[in-house]
């Protein structure tokens, strides 16, 4: 579907969800009058038909709260006015600016696809859900949430919170994750779109409205919901059990420990390789299965080899932290080591800095190795 703006005669919405004796009025159109009278209305990225910084948002959304990406964002578009300042802009730069917000991939793929949009499209973004979908990050429902809400397009979108009102509205079974159960959401969302383009901002504005503050995973609020009346999920006294929830699959477990080389006021980071767990960020430097434990004599021996330091006192385990990523849970283990000197080679290059941890607060690192070295930090002040 591209850039579509005329009045479709078919009208989806209404064959899906016009049920006679109930309501007279389409699934779509109560949720767009829903929408422009109780829903979201000013959150920055609404006030622009400009598909870089609507892209942005919906990149940063993706898998975050609203409340967390308002920040990054401003912050963001600072740096980043416009599609080409992001595509010339260094890896470490979007790396720091996404720092924190999780899911590094989505930073790589929003700078990979910066550079295609400049290269591909001369800096215009393509307003056609297929182009769009062919962006690095950009999956069907993104593509479709872009085009609607920068070119009116009539197009369905289908996110986690999208997912839970349609399975309910439809009274569909199973956890909407699996693939079959997917399919049958895309059917309902292709069939309740609306007629007229015009409505598309809202609609789609709507759908998310509602899936984050009124049909709640729990409890939600069917007396405020403009499509309780004809919610297959609520007439039926179902809506604790649809949509079904993920089966169970407990995570795996896994520890790593992190080199705390402290200097001074400094600690020594190295630059993750870019794929694989916050790729291309600053970290502590981890210590592999293969090397001593810190009380074994050859510990200090190997460190100073492997980074080329001299080691002042003698190491402390700090505290672990547990941190849950979505397929594994990591158990960090930080070791602190106070550092004589170090070799100039390794003083500072691409891939190792000293960071002084005065900086800590501006440095864009994994929040959790920030929380080990902020806690370090109130220790030795
Ligand atoms: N989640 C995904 N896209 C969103 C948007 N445009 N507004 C609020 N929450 C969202």
């Amino acid at each position: 579907m591209t850039g579509e703006r005329s009045t479709r005669s078919t009208g989806g919405g209404a064959r899906a969800n016009r049920q006679p004796g109930l309501t007279t009025e389409s699934f779509a159109s109560r949720i767009s009058t829903w929408q422009r009278e109780h829903g979201r209305n000013s959150l920055p990225w609404q006030n622009t038909r400009d598909p870089y910084r609507i892209w942005l948002s919906e990149i940063m959304l993706q898998q975050t709260q609203v409340a967390t990406v308002l920040g990054y964002y401003e912050r963001f578009l600072k740096t980043c006015p416009t599609v080409a300042d992001l595509a010339i802009a260094e890896d470490d730069t979007v790396m720091a600016l996404w720092a924190g917000l999780g899911y590094y991939s989505r930073a790589r793929n929003l700078h990979k696809a910066a550079k295609l949009v400049v290269e591909r499209h001369g800096g215009t973004f393509p307003n056609d859900v297929a182009a769009l979908a062919e962006l690095p990050g950009v999956g069907r429902s993104t593509a479709s949430a872009i085009a609607a809400f920068s070119f009116d397009t009539i197009a369905p979108i289908l996110d986690g919170n999208v997912k839970r009102v349609l399975a309910r509205h439809a009274g569909i079974e199973g956890f909407p994750g699996a693939s079959a159960v997917e399919k049958k959401l895309w059917v309902e969302a292709e069939a309740r779109l609306p007629g007229c383009a015009s409505d598309m901002v809202a609609y789609t504005q709507g759908l998310m409205d509602l899936g984050a503050t009124i049909c709640a995973k729990s409890t939600p609020s069917c007396l405020l919901c403009p499509v309780s009346i004809d919610c297959r999920a609520r007439i039926d006294g179902r809506l604790e059990e649809i949509p079904a929830a993920k089966p169970n699959k407990p995570l795996p477990h896994r520890s790593q420990r992190y080199l705390i080389a402290q200097l001074g006021d400094a600690v020594l980071l190295v630059k993750r390789p870019p794929i694989g767990i916050w790729g291309g960020l600053w970290c502590l430097p981890e210590l592999g299965a293969n090397d001593a434990n810190p009380h074994d004599s050859r510990f200090v021996r190997q460190l100073e080899t492997r980074f080329a330091i001299t080691v002042a006192a003698e190491t402390h385990e700090l505290e672990a932290l547990e941190h849950s990523f979505t397929h594994f849970k990591l158990r960090m283990l930080p070791i602190r080591v106070t550092i004589k000197s170090i070799h100039p080679r390794i003083a500072e290059s691409g891939e190792t800095m000293w960071l002084p941890l005065a900086n800590l607060a501006t440095t864009g690192l994994p929040t959790p190795i920030k929380k080990i070295l902020s806690n370090l930090e109130s220790r030795t002040t």
